[in-house]
């Protein structure tokens, strides 16, 4: 029987092991999905303190319970250093870091590293699935290579795929399982491997016709979500100006029911994913002496949104006679979006910076980040303030910059002496609000 016909009916009958690795924001849900579905997972990080708490049944996601973990032990899953067990898998499903490096290059050293670290284990009959989100071509240039090297036929021993994730962390309508999958495959024999791959646990596959589609499919559906939160952040310092409320008005547009998709404007861009990956593209087409121009637009105008937040701090404080200098701000929320503990990339670290850079005492209330230990070029050290109504009547100013659930907006209202609002979560004046 051929490789992959032999792959894929051990797929079918569940008898394949799936390796993920990489077990963080999008590893770890797909390691659960695999194990709901009834297979045996192994998971390979170079993380030593990850791997231990996984093997005790620990989570260190907040949207992921540790019971979850628990359950997946007993039900046969375990994470491991040691990747000369990567000749026990079937699968090997690749979801490590793709961030950007000082000069807003793509840095793959992460993907690079780990092809390295697993093409010596790899034999006959498995196949490579690539999901970190990356330029075009990195399948090709970067993946296949390596395992070339080895003396293996992709396509005939080993099959190889990209398929990018569309993890949601906190989407309460969507989950792993829901939410279609992309795949490419590097030959038609690995794309038929990677769609029963996929099908087993996915409830929708959607083929495309090479790794290269599959890879810039991802970045057009963040490019797209760039550039319109872009574009409606420049339409609420124009909306500003004028007097008017761009949260209606997006609102008002929404009704429309074909041909508008709602963005809401922000402080700024935030997360592993949508402020880095557009620039993925942006280095590539170089290479063609292609610009991006939307993409560089959107980034300078989402990049300008902390200043712009703190320009409308400065003007509320001075309204009051006061200045940023040696004013106490509270900025609400530093995850990067609502109801998830992820703050990478977040403009609220940014408006912290700015404000603490003009000599204001900054501090942070988040929920869902109980302290804040320094991150990248953000080196202050910082405990979240419980939001009690003495404390927020002691700030001068709080900034809203995510807008979390778990904020009691009537307790913030009633006691703050202003508001500066980036989210559009006030919409009536209740007199010390600033729209920003
Ligand atoms: N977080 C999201 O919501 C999201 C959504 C869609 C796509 N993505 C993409 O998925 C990829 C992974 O993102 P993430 O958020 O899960 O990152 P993460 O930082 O949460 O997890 C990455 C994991 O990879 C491990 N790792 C690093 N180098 C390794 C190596 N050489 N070998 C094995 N493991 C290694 C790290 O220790 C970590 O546990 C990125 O390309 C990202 O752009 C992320």
């Amino acid at each position: 029987m051929d490789a992959n016909t032999t792959l894929i009916s051990r797929i079918n009958n569940r008898e394949a092991v799936i390796g993920i690795v990489g077990l963080g924001y999008v590893g770890l849900p797909l390691m659960l999905r695999y194990t709901a579905a009834g297979f045996r997972v192994l998971g390979l990080d170079v993380d030593a303190h990850k791997v231990d708490m996984l093997n005790d049944g620990m989570s260190y996601i907040e949207h992921i319970s540790a019971d979850s973990i628990t359950q997946a032990c007993q039900a046969g899953f375990r994470a491991t250093l040691d990747f000369s067990r990567v000749a026990e898998c079937d699968a090997l499903i690749l979801c490590v870091p793709t961030p950007l490096n000082e000069y807003r290059e793509p840095d793959i050293s992460y993907v690079t590293n780990t092809a390295d670290a697993i093409a010596p284990y790899l034999r006959p009959g498995q196949v490579v699935s690539l999901e970190s989100t990356t330029y075009p071509g990195t399948t090709d240039e970067e993946i296949i290579p390596r395992i070339i090297h080895q003396g293996l036929t992709v396509g005939k021993d080993v099959f190889v795929l990209y398929s990018p994730e569309r993890e949601d962390p906190g989407n309460k309508h969507f989950d792993t399982q829901t939410i279609p999958k992309v795949v490419g495959g590097a030959t038609k024999a690995c794309l038929e491997v990677g769609i029963a791959l996929y099908q087993v646990a996915i409830d929708r596959v959607v083929p495309v016709s090479s790794t290269k589609a599959a890879e810039l499919t991802k970045l057009l559906e963040n490019i797209h979500r760039a550039v319109n939160i872009g574009l409606v952040n420049e339409m609420k310092i124009v909306a500003d100006k004028m007097g008017i409320d761009i949260f209606e008005v997006v609102d008002a547009a929404a009704t429309k029911p074909f041909g508008f998709t709602p963005y809401y404007p922000g402080p700024g861009l935030g997360g592993h994913c949508i402020p880095i990956d557009p620039f993925y593209l942006t280095w590539k087409a170089r290479a063609y002496g292609l610009h991006t121009r939307f993409i560089e637009l959107s980034g300078e105008i989402n990049q300008g949104m902390p200043e712009y937040v703190v320009s409308k701090l400065v003007d509320g404080l001075n309204d009051h006679g006061k200045a940023l200098k040696n004013s106490k701000v509270l900025v609400l929320g530093i995850a990067y979006k609502k109801n998830i503990d992820d703050m990478r990339e977040s403009p609220a670290l940014e408006i912290i910076k700015l404000i603490r850079e003009r000599g204001a005492l900054a501090a942070y209330s988040d929920p869902h980040i109980p302290a804040f230990h320094g991150h990248g070029v953000y080196d202050f050290v910082m405990d979240s303030v419980a939001l009690t109504a003495d404390a927020i009547a002691g700030y001068d100013a709080l900034v809203l910059a995510t807008d979390h659930d778990r904020f009691d907006y009537g307790l913030i209202a009633e006691n703050a002496r202003m508001v500066v609002d980036s989210r559009g979560r006030y919409r009536e004046d209740m007199g010390n609000l600033i729209k920003a």
